[in-house]
């Protein structure tokens, strides 16, 4: 749909990837998109005034179909990477996060760090940034795969020896169905950021995003937001 100007609503065409609890994930109950991002988007979204659209795809999906024009905007948990700044542009930072090392317990003492992993086999979700830093990992066979579901999987069935994933994802699942036989190695990389994207060149939409989540973050609406999904 085309932006419309003035006084009335637009709708915003929002892509996401929805198997990132709890950023951005089916509700079971209801069947719909659920999760911080979408809350976050929604907001936004009100508070200038707009409705928006919510399409799921493949995170390798999203940056394409802004290219392209099917969405106007990534919810994704996307880090703002340097890479990614040269194809799109990013909103101003709206949650910092962090990778981890994710490991089966009774390997917690041979993969401690990064430099421990070299010549392991690798879990990702394709086209992240976890995915990214397993292959700089020295002589690691990396598999990437379309839902980190499916990666978690893997390394319980013993098809890899380690996922490396964003922080928050994998300790949300650890909580809740982390069955005692994995875990997350000491290292953490933290200083991720995540933005949401638009065709490069979109100012009008970058400024009425930020425009919205400075709204948000002064009004409190983001803090309950961030309560609610991370606690206090
Ligand atoms: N933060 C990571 C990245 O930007 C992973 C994001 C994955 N997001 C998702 N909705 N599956 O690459």
């Amino acid at each position: 749909a085309a932006m419309v100007t003035g006084a009335h609503a637009a709708t915003i065409n929002v892509g996401t990837e929805a198997t990132f609890a709890p950023f951005e994930f089916m509700d079971e109950q209801t069947k719909e998109l659920t999760g911080f991002d979408m809350e976050i988007i929604e907001a936004v979204a009100k508070e200038m005034g707009d409705d928006v659209r919510i399409q799921n795809m493949g995170f390798d999906a999203l940056i394409p179909s802004l290219q392209t024009g099917i969405i106007d905007v990534t919810v994704a948990a996307m880090t703002i990477t340097p890479e990614r700044q040269k194809r799109v542009d990013f909103t101003n930072p709206y949650y910092q996060s962090g990778l981890v090392i994710m490991v089966r317990k009774d390997d917690l003492r041979k993969y401690k760090d990064f430099n421990s992993l070299e010549g392991t086999r690798l879990c990702a979700q394709i086209g992240t940034t976890g995915a990214m830093m397993a292959k700089r990992v020295k002589n690691a066979k990396v598999t990437e795969f379309n839902s980190i579901t499916e990666a978690f999987m893997e390394l319980k069935a013993k098809g890899c020896e380690a996922v490396i994933n964003d922080k928050p994802v994998v300790d949300y699942y650890l909580a809740r169905r982390g069955d005692g036989t994995v875990t997350t190695v000491p290292q953490v990389f933290d200083a991720e950021h995540y933005g949401m994207a638009v065709k490069q060149g979109n100012k009008a939409l970058v400024e009425k995003l930020n425009e919205g989540l400075k709204r948000i973050r002064d009004n409190g609406v983001y803090d309950k937001i961030y309560a609610k999904w991370f606690g206090a």
